[in-house]
């Protein structure tokens, strides 16, 4: 048995009362200024105020203290959406994007998702495996010690598979915990363009049924937009996915106020995506339904888009989450704190709020909240020090990481 102390530093966490925290709740983190963390076996035994802390433990043999520095000490990041598995980078497309054309423009003509979808097909298992563990470990760096990683560069069963397993084998080796999302609804292949749903027929009976059986991914997503997929189709699908007893989420209204946000209320979606256009009726639709909403600012502000609302959705009850959609295309960044600075400039969320949208609301959105999310007895011992005094440094210190630390299982892993 392993028995470490983490004393003299001020902790900030969310507090999990069993939901994601919308509403008033989502501003409502603890503050300890003089605190400690008793970590056995990499789980939470203890945490509050360093002199109680130590006072309830003195019958344990302590086998390590370890002194903070009076850093802040938060909950390591949940990336509750990446894209991370895929084989080339796009600059040339962003250069197109800044200098006007738009991004679904570029998909149209065959690039974007599409351009992925080639670089992907003509890339070996390994060559992805490697490319995507490079960006969980610059993830890790800045803080985010769990996170889902999607597929949806392969849209054909062999492709599809091959990601995933390549995403599998970043689970097993990154000191991150990795939630996969099977996103073989992302873009229509050209070869389908004509008969989009056909190749909703080919997700649904043959891609679906092998990524379940070969149990690599607990969650199905879909991309419902103008010009991709429509939302009667995203509610075939995930009705399916369902059936098989899969998580489902949906990037929803991001470009166009289609009803990707109702269709989540309406299917219990354990997230809606994007939100970028949703309407208020349907803001209040999640929040009733019990769907979070994950926001994607980085997205946004690469896109130069209009943010999504969420201080509409925070007084409409609706939890938010936050997430970086690290792909080569819409939102090229790891940094959680990066997206938390937008979230507390760009957005108007406080930095208590962000912080609870980017831990405990983000582990929720992915089913890993019993483990992660919060700095709670029983949960794991994922944490980070700032360099700051609150977690406001995160938007304050622009384009600069303040984690100093990060520790996974109450090791050092960054
Ligand atoms: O969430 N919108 C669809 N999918 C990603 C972008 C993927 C890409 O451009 O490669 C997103 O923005
Ligand atoms: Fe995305």
């Amino acid at each position: 048995m392993s028995v470490k102390l983490f004393k003299n530093c001020h902790i900030y966490t969310p507090v999990d009362r069993g939901s994601p925290a919308g509403g008033k709740a989502q501003s409502q983190i603890t503050s300890i200024p003089h605190g400690a963390l008793l970590v056995e076996n990499g789980l939470i035994n203890r945490v509050g105020d360093e002199n109680a802390v130590l006072a309830a433990s003195q019958a344990l043999t302590i086998d390590q203290v370890i002194d903070c520095q009076s850093r802040c000490m938060v909950p390591g990041f949940v990336d509750p959406h990446t894209h991370i598995c895929f084989a080339k980078r796009r600059e040339s497309e962003f250069q197109m994007r800044i200098e006007g054309t738009p991004y679904l423009e570029i998909l149209k003509q065959g690039g974007g998702i599409l351009s992925s979808v080639k670089s992907v097909d003509a890339a070996t298992e390994d060559e992805l495996y490697k490319n995507c563990l490079k960006h969980a470990l610059t993830a890790l760096s800045f803080g985010t010690t769990t996170l889902e990683i999607k597929s949806g560069y392969g849209l054909d069963t062999k492709n599809e598979l091959k990601m995933l397993h390549a995403i599998d084998r970043v689970s097993r080796t990154s000191p991150q915990d990795i939630v996969a999302t099977f996103l073989g609804a992302h873009a229509i292949p050209p070869h389908y363009k004509e008969k989009p749903d056909e190749f909703l027929d080919l997700i649904i009976n043959e891609m679906l049924p092998s990524v379940h059986k070969q149990n690599i991914a607990s969650h199905c997503d879909i991309f419902c937009e103008e010009g991709v997929f429509t939302i009667e189709q995203g509610r075939r699908l995930l009705q399916a996915a369902k059936k098989l007893g899969m998580e489902v989420k949906i990037h929803a209204d991001e470009v166009h106020d289609l009803g990707g946000a109702a269709l989540a209320a309406e299917l219990g979606a354990i997230s809606a995506d994007h939100l970028l256009a949703a309407n208020d009726e349907n803001i209040i639709k999640m929040a009733q339904a019990g769907v979070i909403a994950n926001l994607l600012p980085a997205t946004a502000y690469s896109l130069r888009k209009p943010y999504a609302r969420a201080r509409r959705m925070i007084e409409s009850n609706l939890p938010v989450a936050l997430a970086t959609d690290c792909n080569p295309g819409s939102s090229y960044t790891e940094s959680m704190p990066f997206i938390i600075g937008l979230a507390i400039l760009n957005m108007n969320m406080s930095p208590a709020e962000a912080l609870t949208a980017a831990t405990l609301n983000s582990a929720y959105s992915i089913g890993m909240a019993k483990k992660a999310g919060s700095l709670e007895k029983g949960k794991q011992a994922d944490f980070l020090l700032l360099d700051g005094e609150s977690p406001a440094i995160l938007g304050y210190h622009a384009g600069v990481s303040p984690v100093i630390d990060v520790y996974k299982h109450g090791e050092k892993v960054s």
